[in-house]
């Protein structure tokens, strides 16, 4: 009887194959001691394929860890794109600095450092983001979707990582802060009017998980006042 394992490594192996690159990144945030919390290859070319499809031009990524996901992204922009991703550990970034030079695509990306809710405010007044992928602390999750809605525009595609937690998110145990965020960004993404959302289950290598997928809506339209800077 085949397991999940065997079915996401028969998917990665068909529809993904030999990375070099990518094999290499990994093999640098292991030995560096990040723990490997990256996005399964699956769902990574699944986020390369939402920016192609979307035609985002500029993305926003909170939560680079070694740049795993970033060079995915980063793969996927139209000329002229540019990934700005927020890592709040110095020593993470540093990791993925050299990963993304590697994978030669160090020019296409900003690596801003520091906590997320304190970085995102500094983008206020850049051109509007076109994708969001939150990956970061969990117990943020709502502040990091606010921020999201801030800095997307009507259209805007946001992607929520860890979303079910191996279950959990149905059932949350006390005091698991981590499953709590997680929880209460599905539930924000249903209950704030700047957002149209679902979410998928996933089972692969990382075991059983989940992204929330949603749209930035027309604020205006909404009918929430737009107060935003
Ligand atoms: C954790 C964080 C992640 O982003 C992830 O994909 C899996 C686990 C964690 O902090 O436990
Ligand atoms: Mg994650």
């Amino acid at each position: 009887m085949p397991t999940h394992d065997d079915v996401d490594g028969f998917l990665t192996d068909t529809l993904i194959g030999d990375d070099p690159v990518l094999d290499a990144a990994l093999a640098a945030q292991h030995e560096a001691g990040l723990p490997a919390i990256e996005v399964s290859p699956v769902s990574a070319k699944f986020l390369h394929l939402l920016v192609r499809i979307s035609g985002a031009r500029r993305v926003l990524e909170i939560g680079t860890l070694g740049g795993y996901s970033t060079i995915w992204l980063a793969r996927a922009l139209p000329d002229g794109g540019r990934v700005v991703t927020i890592e709040a550990e110095e020593h993470n970034a540093g990791v993925a600095r050299e990963n993304l030079e590697r994978a030669g695509v160090a020019d296409l990306v900003d690596i801003r450092v520091g906590r997320g809710l304190d970085v995102l405010p500094s983008l206020v007044g850049e051109e509007p983001f076109d994708l969001v992928f939150v990956d970061a602390d969990k117990e943020s999750n709502p502040g990091y979707l606010d921020w999201a809605a801030r800095l997307g525009r009507p259209g805007t595609v946001v992607v929520l990582d860890n979303v079910v937690r191996g279950g959990a998110v149905a059932d949350p145990p006390p005091g698991d802060t981590k499953v709590a965020g997680a929880r209460a960004g599905v539930v924000m993404l249903a209950e704030d009017p700047r957002f149209d959302a679902t979410a998928l289950q996933t089972l692969d290598r990382k075991g059983w998980d989940g992204l929330a997928l949603a749209v930035v809506t027309d604020v205006v339209a909404s009918g929430i006042p737009d107060d935003r800077p």
